[in-house]
C-alpha cells in the first residue's frame, strides 16, 4: 500500500511525542488507516539540539515551507503554536493539497475562519481536537455527536496551569509563584505563562468551544477575560470556609432572546460548591461540563496538557485525516454554521 506521508512542524514537548507515537504505534496506525503512516520530515527552528525523542538526522529540516509544499507530503501536523509562521505554513500546506492537523488554539481563535475557508477551497481536512483540553475528546462530540441536540451551556476548566495553581493554593495553602514554578517544571505552562495566568489561553479555548457548541463563530476577542493574578490566598481560604473552591472557568452560553438566540463567552475565576463535579477536577486536569436540551448534563474529563496526552489527540485526528486521504473524501467541514450575534459583557 502507498504510505501516508506526514510532515511535522515543531518538535518540542508535543511534537516529540507525536514522533514517538508514529514510530511506536506504527503497526496499529497502519491497521487503522489501511496503509503505513510515515514521517516525511520534521521542521525545527534549529538543528543540532537535544530532543526528547530521537529523530533520524535526514528527516530534520529548518525549511518548514519547503517541507509542507513537497509533493510527497499528504498530511501536515502543526505543533509550533502561535500565529506566525504557523498560519502561513498551514495555508501553504492546504493550498498545496495537504490535509492539516493542528493543536494551535491561539491561531484558530484568532483567525479560524481564514483557515476553514482555505481548507474548504482546497477540499482538504483541517482537524484540531488537540487545541482544546489536550487529550479530552471534546470538539468532535460538540461538533458531531451533539449536533442533533441543542447545547445551551458549556462550563470548562480548560487551562491546566491555572487549575494546578488554584488547586495547590486550596489544598496546600501554597503561594502563587511557588505553584506556578511547579506547573512550569511539569511542562503544563505555556512558554510565556502570562497566557495561562491572565486567561488568554482559556479565552482562546472558550472561543473554539463556543463556536463548535453553538455552530457559530466566536473569536477570542469576543470573550470577556479575567485571569487569576488577583486571586489571593485569602479568597481561596474564604471559598473553603463556604465549602467551595475557586476555579478559572470558561463559560459559553446560548441566550434565547425575543429576536432569536445569541451567544456569550467569558473566562473568569468563579466559586464552585464542592458538590459540583467541576470542583473535583484537581491538579492540571481539565474538564468540560456540557448542558444540552435532550442529553442533559455531560462531563468530559482528562489530562488537558502535556506532551503525550496532547499527542494522543493529534494522532486521533491524524488517523481520521489519513483515512480520508486514502478514501479521497473530506471529513467534518466547517461550512454550515449560523452567524449568531455574540454578546459582549454588559449585554448579558
Ligand atoms: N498551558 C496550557 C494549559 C497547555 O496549562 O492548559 C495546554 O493548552
Amino acid at each position: 500500500d502507498r504510505p501516508v506521508r506526514v510532515a511535522l512542524l515543531g518538535c518540542g514537548v508535543v511534537g516529540s511525542q507525536v514522533v514517538r507515537l508514529i514510530r511506536d504505534q506504527a503497526d496499529d496506525l497502519a491497521a487503522r488507516v489501511g496503509a503505513p503512516v510515515e514521517l516525511a520530515g520534521v521542521a525545527v527552528r534549529r538543528l543540532g539540539l537535544r530532543r526528547d525523542v530521537e529523530v533520524p538526522e535526514e528527516l530534520l529540516t529548518t525549511d518548514a515551507l519547503g517541507l509542507v509544499t513537497r509533493d510527497d507530503v499528504d498530511l501536515v501536523v502543526e505543533v509550533i503554536g502561535g500565529i506566525e509562521p504557523a498560519r502561513g505554513l498551514i495555508l501553504a500546506a492546504l493550498e498545496h493539497g495537504a490535509s492539516v492537523v493542528t493543536a494551535n488554539k491561539a491561531l484558530l481563535a484568532e483567525d479560524g475562519p481564514t483557515l476553514y475557508a482555505a481548507a474548504a477551497a482546497a477540499d482538504r481536512d483541517l482537524f484540531y481536537e488537540a487545541a482544546v483540553a489536550g487529550a479530552i475528546p471534546i470538539l468532535r462530540p460538540l461538533r458531531e455527536s451533539l449536533a442533533g441536540d441543542r447545547v445551551t451551556r458549556v462550563l470548562g476548566i480548560v487551562n491546566g496551569t491555572t487549575n494546578f495553581i488554584l488547586d495547590r493554593m486550596d489544598t496546600l495553602g501554597s503561594g502563587f509563584s511557588e505553584a506556578l514554578d511547579e506547573a512550569q517544571q511539569l511542562g503544563y505552562a505555556e512558554a510565556d505563562p502570562t497566557a495561562d495566568v491572565e486567561g488568554f489561553d482559556a479565552a482562546a479555548k472558550a472561543a473554539i468551544l463556543a463556536s463548535l457548541a453553538f455552530h457559530t463563530r466566536v473569536a477570542a476577542l469576543d470573550v470577556h477575560r479575567e485571569g487569576i493574578a488577583e486571586v489571593t490566598a485569602s479568597d481561596v481560604a474564604s471559598a473553603r470556609e463556604m465549602d467551595s473552591v475557586v476555579k478559572l472557568l470558561a463559560i459559553c452560553e446560548l441566550i434565547e432572546g425575543p429576536d432569536g438566540p445569541s451567544v456569550a463567552a467569558r473566562v473568569h475565576p468563579a466559586m464552585i460548591p464542592r458538590s459540583h463535579p467541576l470542583a473535583n477536577v484537581r491538579e492540571a486536569y481539565n474538564a468540560v461540563f456540557v448542558e444540552s436540551q435532550a442529553a442533559g448534563q455531560l462531563m468530559f474529563y482528562g489530562p488537558g496538557a502535556g506532551g503525550a496526552p496532547t499527542a494522543s489527540a493529534v494522532l486521533g485526528d491524524l488517523v481520521t485525516a489519513a483515512r480520508n486521504r486514502l478514501a479521497d473524501v473530506r471529513g467534518a467541514g466547517e461550512s454550515s454554521y449560523a452567524d449568531l450575534p455574540v454578546l459582549t459583557m454588559g449585554q448579558t
